[in-house]
């Protein structure tokens, strides 16, 4: 049950209902960006961190081949339909999806060995941008949560590298906690620009950020002597 005073809506504990529940209903009811993906027609909160992303560092721009990991609901890639009508959108998720106009989706865990393969084929040719927004199920161990979302994230990477084409996109959810270092030191190998920002959308209470890899070397890219590319023109910077 759920009372409203001052525009706030506070959601009583029902007989069976944990308090963490009541305060997410409570958290989900009063958070503007929830009002307004409704009312814009988007199926998550998501797609507004994508959208506020994108309107820094405009990556969207004329993307033809499209990769979305970890896309359900689908936020994400109604922003890309919007934004790049044209776009052939490959998703996969662990969760199903009720289609979107156009788009390949897959239900699989992109861990499988098999998952690579199909996207690969799915796609047709080199991806301008791979997008992974991909976490991990939360054990409520912080660390363990940070390692289990970093491994995907890493592989997702390491898929991107697969996939792009010389001088696209990876744009991937991460969360802090030790093992970025790692992935954005092996991110500067491989890409000419990488920034990161926490939207505004993004909530302040959660250790996600974003990584926005741009200027892909290509598969073969070499490193300099001490392993380490030219990061001379890294940019990394903060959304407030
Ligand atoms: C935050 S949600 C993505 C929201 C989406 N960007 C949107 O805007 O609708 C993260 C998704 O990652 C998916 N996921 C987690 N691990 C996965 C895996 N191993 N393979 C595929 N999807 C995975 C989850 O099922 C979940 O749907």
């Amino acid at each position: 049950m759920s009372t409203s005073s001052g525009g706030k809506t506070r959601v009583k504990t029902a007989k069976g209902r944990k308090v963490g529940s009541t305060r997410w209903l409570e958290r989900q009811l009063n958070d503007p960006y929830v009002k307004k993906a409704k009312a814009e027609g988007y199926r998550s909160r998501a797609a507004y961190k994508l959208i506020e992303l994108n309107d820094r560092f405009g990556f969207l721009k004329g993307a033809k081949r499209v990769v979305d990991l970890g896309i359900a609901p689908g936020g994400w890639t109604q922003v890309v339909r919007r934004t790049c009508p044209k776009a052939h959108i490959v998703g996969i998720d662990l969760l199903p999806v009720d289609p979107i106009d156009d788009v390949i989706i897959a239900q699989m865990d992109f861990m499988d060995d098999a998952a690579p393969a199909w996207l690969t084929d799915a796609l047709g040719g080199p991806a301008d941008i791979v997008l992974s927004d991909m976490a991990a199920n939360t054990v409520g161990h912080p660390q363990t949560d940070h390692l289990r979302t970093m491994g995907l994230v890493e592989a997702g990477m390491y898929f991107a590298c697969e996939i792009l084409r010389p001088g696209g996109v990876f744009v991937a959810k991460v969360l802090a906690g030790g093992a970025d270092n790692d992935l954005v030191a092996e991110l500067k190998r491989n890409f000419t620009n990488v920034k990161h920002a926490k939207p505004p959308a993004s909530r302040k209470d959660s250790s996600e950020w974003y990584v926005i890899a741009s200027g892909f070397k290509g598969r073969a890219a070499p490193d300099t002597e001490d392993g380490a590319a030219d990061n001379s023109k890294d940019d990394d910077s903060e959304l407030t």
